[in-house]
């Protein structure tokens, strides 16, 4: 390909003299290396990790089983054995819920857009470390996190950044996909690549930007007199408390996302912050969303914004749990007076930019980590964390 690059590259240089100027021929060169960034080997690869959700009826199951048996996310005794039975038992109910939303999660369609569009951003505003590419690695679904590593692999990637796509660090998500990159290296010979990792980014100034937008555009579908009345409700997937109590920073992160956001907007209405998704028995962070949109209801307080802010694409929480079942048969028993939720991040503008930006800044500043990343939950017992943090701290060994 560079060949072929390089006779292009020459034929634009003798019909430069057919040519008005040197601008012509800059416009030309620059689309030329630009089209050509995409089919080089890339130099950096990015790989966007998230959780993942299954694509049709078919891939529930698996999802499940796997989400089950992840001890990182929920740690259950005797989980091998019981992780099947959880799967099993839930997988008709989940169908269900993605029936409900057109038969499966759009997770890997939104990753895969963001992905694109932030790489035709980092090649334009990064050119020394272009070519840059995606790669998808999602705990649970297809394309997995090892799948990902092994495709990075293959196209002999140098330079590979494990970036995170909740913006909020919490051992149960983040610390889950980087012990499974560390795990997938062991009893491997040493890689060539390079590895950093963005581990999280809850105030970029990008994100917060994103979100505010999209707050405000959902504020304005309230009527004038009302709308400076409306609780803003920021809702994120909830954990539970023997998590929380580890020391897991995602509660303290998710918060400093909420107040930026929030001084974006002037602080122009009140708010709370609200945990969503709460399964079992056991105590999770609260209060839940649910509860919390019956209770303002009670209080007289109907009219309610609901803004995801620990997810940027939309998935099942949004798309079933906010806009069906809270939205619907809740808000309706709850005696609402409007509900609105705000878009997702998914393909906005300003969001793809923030990613590429983050990127960019990550590369500059040739930091392998956050400095929050080293220090482990004060009441962690899994040496996986330890060693998964070396790992990343070492460049991935290679260094
Ligand atoms: Fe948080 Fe291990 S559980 S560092």
């Amino acid at each position: 390909m560079l060949s072929k690059m390089a006779r292009t590259t020459l034929r634009s240089i003798n019909n430069i003299q057919n040519m008005n100027g040197i601008q012509n021929y800059i416009g030309i060169l620059s689309r030329q290396f630009s089209m050509s960034f995409s089919v080089l080997k890339p130099k950096t690869g990015i790989m966007m990790l998230n959780l993942g959700g299954p694509e049709t009826q078919d891939d529930v199951h698996d999802f499940l089983l796997r989400l089950f048996s992840d001890k990182d996310l929920i740690p259950l005794p005797a989980q091998d054995k019981l992780a099947p039975l959880i799967a099993k038992r839930r997988t008709p109910k989940i169908k269900k819920q993605y029936m409900e939303i057109g038969g499966g999660s759009p997770l890997r369609r939104w990753t895969d857009l963001q992905g694109t569009e932030m790489v035709k951003v980092l090649d334009k505003i990064s050119p020394e470390t272009a070519p840059h590419k995606h790669y998808i690695g999602f705990r649970y679904t297809k394309p997995l996190t090892e799948e990902g590593i092994a495709q990075m692999e293959q196209d002999g990637v140098e330079r590979a950044i494990a970036f995170t796509q909740y913006p909020q660090y919490s051992c149960s998500t983040t610390g889950s996909s980087l012990n499974a990159i560390y795990k997938y290296y062991q009893n491997k010979p040493k890689s060539k690549m390079q590895w950093s990792v963005i581990d999280r980014w809850p105030t970029h100034d990008g994100l917060l930007s994103a979100f505010a937008k999209n707050t405000a555009e959902a504020l304005d579908k309230f009527p004038e007199d009302k709308r400076d009345s409306v609780v803003i409700l920021f809702s994120a997937h909830s954990l539970p408390m023997s998590v929380v109590n580890r020391g897991d920073p995602y509660p303290a992160e998710v918060a400093s996302t909420v107040s930026e956001v929030m001084r974006k907007l002037n602080f122009s209405n009140p708010y709370r912050l609200v945990w969503q998704s709460k399964v079992g028995p056991l105590p999770w962070l609260g209060p839940q969303t649910e509860d919390s949109i019956k209770g303002l209801c009670a209080q007289g307080r109907k009219n309610i914004l609901l803004v995801p802010i620990a997810f940027t694409s939309d998935h099942i929480e949004t798309l079933y749990e906010l806009d069906i079942e809270y939205m619907g048969e809740v808000a309706e028993k709850a005696g609402v007076e409007q509900i609105v939720r705000a878009e997702s991040l998914n393909a906005n503008e300003i969001f793809v930019n923030a990613l590429a930006d983050l990127v960019k800044g990550h590369l500059e500043v040739g930091e392998r980590h956050s400095k929050q990343l080293p220090l482990r939950c004060p009441m962690c017992v899994n040496p996986v964390c330890g060693r998964a943090r070396e790992f990343f701290h070492s460049g991935g060994g290679t260094l």
